[in-house]
């Protein structure tokens, strides 16, 4: 291991760390170390880190700002991949009513907000609050009840190991907190968004709905440590107003609580294990299933090494991108 973390290093472009706990990168504050954390700044970079880890069959996780990800406690074996700053310039451009921004994928969605705001663009209230990076909220197809990242791109930039090319938004599969061309271990690198420019009046009533959104979002969801909402909505069904229905507000596994502000995120409230938050969702989803027959899906996504029996139903664990990329 001593010269595969030497050869990561030498990488032009890649900073790299050894023994980095998960728990310091991930909003949940949970997870073991990562034998190794490299974040990146150009694609070129990316695609060396992605190379090396083939030719040395080391795993390669990408992990963005950690806000939707349950790292595991036994860590991670293996490269923990964080795109840095520089892989896509941030640009505005206007022309004839429209507004398009393109940032790179380690860019926080809160800056799309922003800069939407600033522009004057119309339909930023329906990201209000969304945490994580641009790649993450492309990956997942991020929203609110009121709409999704989705909506908003034009174009996808992506980086592997033969360079980048683009995508048309079209292309890239899209649906409820998902997207298809983003899902085998394919990177973004960045994204072209549109929005439409309102007229003044419009843009008042946009950024009074923002901050309603944000101040319902203060008082509605808990500000304790977590990785956002757990399972997904299931179609034409609020996953939180089940959870809640059936009196799980407060149920404990050690430091993991089923949250009393609301029921679909799951909090540490203390020194939770991932292995807490499992048992948590296992016994969740049991009881939705028993009191109402609705079979809950995970919507948070697993990272690093897990007993695949524990694991909750639908549970989803990050692919290894450097494997993901030989078996195409
Ligand atoms: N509800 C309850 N009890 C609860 C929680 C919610 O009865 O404990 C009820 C609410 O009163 C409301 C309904 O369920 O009538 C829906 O709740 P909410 O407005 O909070 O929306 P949600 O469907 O639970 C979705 C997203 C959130 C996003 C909010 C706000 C999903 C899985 N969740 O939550 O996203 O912040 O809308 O727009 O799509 C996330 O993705 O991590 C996330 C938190």
């Amino acid at each position: 291991m001593d010269s595969f973390f030497r050869e990561l290093s030498a990488i032009e472009g890649a900073d790299v760390r050894a023994d980095v706990p998960l728990r310091e990168r991930t909003s949940f504050r949970i997870g073991g170390c990562a034998d190794f954390a490299a974040s990146v700044h150009s694609s070129e970079a990316a695609a060396s880190v992605l190379r090396l880890c083939r030719k040395a069959s080391v795993p390669c996780f990408l992990m963005g700002l950690g806000t939707n990800l349950l790292a595991s406690d036994a860590g991670i074996r293996g490269v923990a991949l964080t795109m840095g700053n520089g892989l896509v310039r941030e640009s505005v451009e206007e022309s004839e009513g429209t507004v398009r921004i393109t940032l790179g994928a380690e860019a926080s969605l809160g800056r799309l907000v922003s800069l939407m705001d600033r522009a004057g663009a119309l339909g930023f209230s329906r990201l209000a609050g969304i945490p994580g990076t641009v790649g993450g909220a492309l990956a997942m197809n991020a929203g609110t009840r009121g709409g999704s990242v989705s909506e908003f791109v034009e174009k996808i930039f992506l980086a592997g190991p033969d360079g980048l090319s683009d995508l048309p938004a079209e292309a890239a599969g899209f649906g409820y907190r998902s997207c298809r061309a983003l899902d085998a271990g394919t990177l973004a690198a960045g994204a072209v968004f549109r929005a439409r420019l309102g007229a003044q009046e419009e843009i008042e009533a946009e950024r009074s709905a923002f901050r309603e959104a944000m101040a319902k979002r203060r008082v509605t969801q808990p500000a304790m440590p977590s990785a956002g909402c757990v399972f997904r909505n299931p179609e034409g069904n609020s996953a939180g107003a089940l959870i809640d229905g059936c009196g799980l507000k407060g149920m404990r596994v050690g430091d993991a609580l089923v949250s009393p502000v609301h029921a679909n995120f799951i909090v540490n409230a203390g020194r939770a294990s991932s292995g807490d938050v499992l048992r948590l969702m296992r016994e969740v989803q049991a009881a939705v299933v028993r009191e109402t027959g609705v079979r809950l899906e995970p919507e948070i996504r697993l990272i690093g090494e897990f007993q695949l029996g524990g694991l909750p139903e639908g549970a989803r664990v990050l692919e290894d991108l450097a494997a993901v990329r030989e078996t195409r």
